[in-house]
């Protein structure tokens, strides 16, 4: 049992599937929300949405007294610790988060905090659960905050970004066994008074920055419409060659090593090397055979290309003062650079007369032998001449520097930087604060 209070405003999905949950969890619930019909509901005990199972949590909670409802945000306010925004964020016609519910209730959340805050001893919480992009709780909803409240977040009161994770149709089992809690917040206090309302729910907390709570939430949603997406233009292609594609899909997903793990999850530098373009580049053109159209599919070499191009922008800036590049092939561990996006980038600052180093353990010319020497000769004879014998040899003489390998070689290696120097990280090497020349990481 506790003795929090809650006040949750917005009683659609989201906020009546909270309402019933937090008071089954011992919390008392006030409920808010300007139509009428909604706090009617819940005063007697009738869930204002349907879901599964949640007209009768409704019935149960409302009958043990947690569960009450109002149409008046100050009194919510007053008799609650913290109070969760559970209002719509609905598109506008360009694809903008229209805001008007989530700047309206801050306004009444913060009017009534003007007089709570008033009085000794007193504190508050505002948890946006709504859906919103980074930037806006700590751009638009604080500063409405603070203005109708006169008060200052992160000390006089505190607000947090806890999304919500549940599903329509699941809602209630999700509430209960979520695959994680998120919670952003100002300050620790705001925070700790977040994570408390959650005692008796067994699932991995985040506590982290508000930035980062909101956008795990759209990581989440878009790497679920990726995957549906992904799974039905596989089903698409498989359909097309007479194959079952439920088989296939069962198959790829035994694969827990690199399929269905956080194998290549991780924001870095361009895919390359001798399968992955190859390979989606027939998979299309098999496509395209039989009149098949895949844009997820279609998409991804030009997204890589962006990855790309994104570095050659950032390094074409110096290309008159010396680029040293660590790390040529297409990952660490291989002297394979077939398709290596590296060479590309190589290529781009060659062509517009930049002064270019390259050192990579695994090709020394001296040592190169077979098919890798004879692609270094006939293919790339211009970028085979700028290899260097020790990453020293490129950092010295060098006004940027790229690590596109994660090796403790490198990482020795750019311990002897200068600060007038700029070291472009594509792989996130640890200790990067050690290092003396100004650190830019690409993509984090
Ligand atoms: N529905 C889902 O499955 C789901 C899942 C995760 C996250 N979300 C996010 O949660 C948020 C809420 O979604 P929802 O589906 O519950 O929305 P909803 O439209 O069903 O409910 C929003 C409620 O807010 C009320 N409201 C508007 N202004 C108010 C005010 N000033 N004071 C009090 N109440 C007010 C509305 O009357 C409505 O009842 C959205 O940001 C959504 O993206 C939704």
């Amino acid at each position: 049992m506790t003795d929090t209070t809650l006040s949750i405003f917005g009683l659609g999905y989201v906020g009546s599937v909270s309402a019933a949950c937090f008071a089954k969890l011992g919390h008392r619930v006030i409920g808010v929300d300007v139509e009428s019909h909604k706090v009617e509901a819940l005063c007697n005990g009738r869930s204002p949405v349907l879901e599964e199972g949640l007209a009768d949590l409704m019935r149960q909670e409302h009958a043990a007294g947690r569960l009450d409802a109002t149409d008046d945000p100050e009194r919510a306010v007053m008799e609650s610790d913290i109070s969760l925004v559970c209002v719509g964020t609905p598109s506008s016609k360009n694809g903008s988060l229209d805001m008007t519910y989530l700047n309206r209730v801050c306004e009444q959340i913060g009017e009534a905090m003007a007089k709570k805050l008033a009085l000794p001893d007193s504190y508050h919480v505002v948890v946006i659960r709504s859906t919103v992009l980074p930037g806006t709780v700590e751009q638009y909803l604080v500063p409405i905050l603070e203005r109708a409240s006169g008060k200052k977040a992160g000390v006089d009161f505190g607000v947090a970004q806890n999304p919500e994770f549940l599903r329509e149709g699941s809602a209630i089992d999700d509430f209960f066994e979520p695959p994680k809690t998120v919670i952003g917040a100002t300050d620790r206090r705001a925070a700790d008074c977040t994570k408390s309302i959650y005692q008796g729910i067994d699932a991995p907390m985040f506590i982290t920055s508000i930035g980062v709570a909101s956008i795990v939430k759209y990581a989440d949603n878009a790497f679920h419409a990726v995957k549906v997406t992904f799974g039905n233009e596989i089903g698409r292609f498989c359909k097309e060659q007479n194959v079952d594609s439920h088989e296939v899909m069962r198959i790829f997903c035994e694969d827990r090593k690199l399929n269905i793990s956080p194998s290549y999850l991780t924001p870095g530098f361009a895919f390359g090397g001798s399968c992955l373009p190859k390979d989606i580049r027939a998979l299309l053109y098999g496509a395209k055979r039989v009149d098949l159209e895949l844009p997820l599919m279609g998409s991804l070499l030009r997204s890589n290309e962006k990855q790309i191009r994104a570095l050659i922008d950032e390094l074409m800036v110096y290309r008159h003062e010396g680029v040293g590049i660590l790390g040529l092939s297409f990952k660490s561990g291989t002297d394979d650079l077939r398709e290596s996006p590296m060479v590309q980038v190589v290529e781009a600052l060659l062509g517009k007369g930049a002064e270019v180093r390259i050192h990579d353990p695994y090709l020394k010319l001296s040592e190169l032998v077979g098919s890798n020497l004879r692609y270094i000769m006939t293919e790339i004879p211009h970028i085979g001449n700028l290899l260097k014998e020790s990453a020293q040899d490129v950092i010295r003489p060098s006004k940027a520097i790229v690590v596109g390998h994660n090796t403790e070689v490198f990482q020795q290696a750019l311990q002897q930087t200068r600060d007038d120097q700029i070291v472009f990280d594509l792989v996130r090497i640890p200790e990067a604060e050690s290092i003396e020349a100004k650190y830019v990481g690409l993509y984090w």
